[in-house]
């Protein structure tokens, strides 16, 4: 049906008037001569991420990297330019509702990018659920958004939680680590890379025996420290990330217990904050799907385009915001920016194989990527690959019935 019909317009009538005109612009009607009318009216995007607070600059990663994605094509996605929303999340999971609807139904944006924190993601679920809008999430891992909470508009560009730390379990088992204990923020994402850890260490015959947690987002660490010291485990996981992570590694060194019990973790631990934390990080090994010196012409291109256009060092954020990015592009190309015909954008988007800086990944059945995890060791300000930790790791999904 041509897409005039579908609006109930004939299309004579339809194209006299500049009304009519700016409906069909609206509406991303064709034009007698070919020419897409959508690809008139900018594309609305709106960036919901943490701005402020512990994880601010993870939200500025993932928001460069975006807009590098958009530029290297032109400042255009699908032939239309970008209109940016933006909203400060806080990382607040209370007022994940109202702000995700700041965007939905305020901005009316055609595509929602966000968020870092699960908690919030969890709120976005719902609102986004019912309002049927695009979502790419570029950062926040609650396992339920591709796993029982999926759904055809929801895409995610970075991983599970589970993914982050179930490979570990075989790290620490080729160690000759028996035991460890996990240490993390008392919220979905460090229980659930507890839970993705703790189920690949006793595959390998491992045994968890304590989880520590300290409310998000405090950064006292002391007591649990001091308990890790008479517990005397082998090894020790820990789930922070950005200005929590700088402040656990300063920590653990100033507690006595670096070079005493080994220290791992999802590699959020030491990625973005290498600058801030001199040598407390020296050595540690961690677990991501991103690392530093992978050495491919993807990566050394991005690496470039990003430090010259933020005079930054991009990390694990940014590189999911660059994908998150490339797989709008994906979708909006196909479509030829017509992001009106939803079933041909999810089509696509579905079956984008991207080229990314942390190597090719394509979607799984419940829309999260299906990538290799890298074992990476800390030297000097660098999270050096050491390897391969596990092959094309996919999310199980437990939960997604889409
Ligand atoms: C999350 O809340 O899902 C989260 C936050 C920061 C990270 C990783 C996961 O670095």
């Amino acid at each position: 049906m041509h897409e005039n019909e579908k609006l109930g317009y004939d299309r004579r009538e339809f194209l006299r008037g500049s009304t009519a005109i700016a409906g069909a612009t609206a509406a991303g009607v064709l034009l007698p001569t070919g020419i897409s009318l959508a690809q008139q009216a900018k594309l609305k995007v709106g960036l919901m991420l943490p701005y402020t607070g512990t994880y601010a600059q993870l939200g500025v990663a993932i928001t460069n990297g975006f807009k590098l994605a958009v530029e290297e094509r032109g400042g255009k996605l699908g032939g239309r330019e970008i209109e940016y929303f933006t909203v400060d999340d806080e990382s607040n999971p209370a007022k994940a509702p109202e702000n995700t609807n700041k965007l939905v139904q305020r901005d009316k944006v055609d595509v929602v990018i966000g968020t870092v924190h699960s908690g919030v993601a969890m709120g976005m679920a719902k609102v986004i659920r019912e309002s049927g809008t695009l979502w790419i999430n570029p950062n926040a891992g609650a396992d339920e958004v591709t796993g029982p909470l999926c759904a055809p508009n929801f895409f995610r560009t970075s991983f599970s939680n589970w993914q982050t730390t179930h490979a570990l379990g075989k790290v620490l088992k080729a160690k000759g680590h028996k035991t460890a204990v996990f240490i993390t923020w008392k919220y979905a994402a460090g229980e659930q890379m507890m839970a993705g850890f703790k189920e690949g260490f006793e595959k390998e015959g491992g045994k968890l025996t304590k989880e520590l947690y300290v409310p998000f987002p405090q950064v006292e660490f002391q007591a649990l420290l001091t308990e890790i010291a008479s517990i005397k485990p082998d090894a020790v996981v820990a789930f922070f990330a950005g200005g929590g992570a700088a402040k656990f590694l300063k920590d653990y060194q100033a507690a006595g217990l670096k070079g005493k019990i080994p220290l791992y973790g999802s590699g959020f631990l030491t990625d973005g904050v290498l600058e801030a934390v001199g040598d407390a990080a020296e050595g540690i090994e961690t677990t991501l799907h991103y690392a530093d010196g992978l050495d491919t012409k993807k990566d050394k291109a991005f690496r470039l385009a990003y430090a010259k256009a933020f005079k930054l060092q991009p990390d694990v954020y940014a590189v999911q915001g660059y994908d998150a990015g490339q797989l709008l592009a994906a979708g909006m190309d196909a479509v030829k920016g017509n992001i009106g015909d939803k079933a041909a954008m999810i089509k696509a988007m579905e079956a984008a194989k991207i080229d990314s800086p942390r190597g090719p990944w394509t979607l799984s059945k419940s829309h999260n990527p299906v990538q290799d995890m890298y074992l990476r060791k800390v030297v000097g300000k660098e999270n050096k690959v050491q390897g391969v930790a596990w092959k094309a790791l996919a999310d199980p999904a437990r939960g997604c019935k889409a």
